[in-house]
């Protein structure tokens, strides 16, 4: 799979397109990042995903970028908590539209958790929603056993020293060129995980790190080798483990393909092309 192709327009933005190829189907995403969207009332991420079909080339669905990458952030958020943290409190810190995400996969399979957000009233409503508490500081929710943080990746939420032992953290705002939720310096004393090593240590939390020479390939595990049984995951209770996302095509197109499969039940419009 191809790393995602960042087209920059910064301090606005960037656009990103994203290609995968696989379960017989093409998938091209052309999505956004603008943090300066939500205070203009208009969301942060944004755009279109295109599925064809592989054999033909046939166009075959145009779906919501938002929501696909929704599902499936929320998702690797929680599958990557699930894998390598341990069965403790669970907090998700940013409760916007891919930190609500991540909130309701965890609800979805009753896990009980709590959520916090510099909005109170939008922490708030998610909690009301999907029967979650609302934590009662910041300094509480990023102190839970696993954490799941969705923030615009403009403040360190971990600087130095701050992880306790045995927490796991999967850090999913930071998706992007000078973005960062964590120090550099609690990278280093962690046991560190990603989606896709290239795109994580270019454009992800990994970045800084890399650049710092404080971390190399060879101390970074992709989640996926850890799921498929090739690589170790949590190796004690005490360590702490990171997970870096930045996001993968591979992802949009697994819920793509099921939206596709669903089409009668979630009564989608279609049109022949
Ligand atoms: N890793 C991935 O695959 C992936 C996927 C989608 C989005 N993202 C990134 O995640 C980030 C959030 O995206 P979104 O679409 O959910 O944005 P959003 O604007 O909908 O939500 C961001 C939330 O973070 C809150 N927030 C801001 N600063 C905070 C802080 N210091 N502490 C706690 N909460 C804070 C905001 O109030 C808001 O509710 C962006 O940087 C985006 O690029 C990453």
């Amino acid at each position: 799979m191809q790393p995602k192709l960042y087209v920059a327009n910064y301090p606005a933005g960037d656009f990103r397109a994203m290609p995968a190829l696989g379960g017989g189907h093409a998938l091209l995403k052309w999505v956004t990042s603008f943090p300066d969207n939500p205070a203009r009332g208009l969301p942060t991420v944004s755009g279109f995903v295109l599925l064809s079909d592989a054999t033909t080339g046939i166009p075959e669905a145009v779906l919501d970028a938002a929501a696909v990458t929704a599902l499936r952030t929320g998702a690797a958020a929680a599958l990557a908590a699930m894998t390598l943290g341990r069965d403790g409190s669970v907090a998700v810190v940013g409760t916007g539209v891919n930190g609500a995400a991540a909130a309701r996969t965890f609800a979805s399979i009753g896990r009980e958790l709590a959520v916090w957000d510099v909005e109170a009233a939008r922490a708030a409503a998610l909690a009301d929603e999907i029967g979650a508490s609302v934590a009662s500081n910041r300094e509480d929710a990023l102190a839970a056993e696993v954490v799941v943080t969705v923030t615009p990746g403009r403040e360190i939420l971990y600087p130095a020293g701050s992880l306790r032992a045995g927490q796991h953290v999967s850090l999913m705002g930071a998706d992007g060129p000078g973005k960062a939720e964590i120090a550099v310096e609690e990278i280093a004393r962690a046991h560190v995980f990603c989606d896709e090593w290239e795109q994580a240590s270019h454009s992800g939390e990994l970045a800084a790190a890399v650049e710092a020479g404080v971390i190399g390939r060879g101390e970074v595990t992709e989640l996926g080798r850890v799921l498929a049984g090739e690589a170790e995951g949590r190796r004690s209770d005490d360590e702490v483990t990171l997970f870096d996302s930045t996001g993968l095509a591979i992802q949009d197109l697994a819920i793509a393909v099921a939206a596709l499969a669903k089409v009668d039940e979630l009564q989608l419009q279609t049109l022949d092309v």
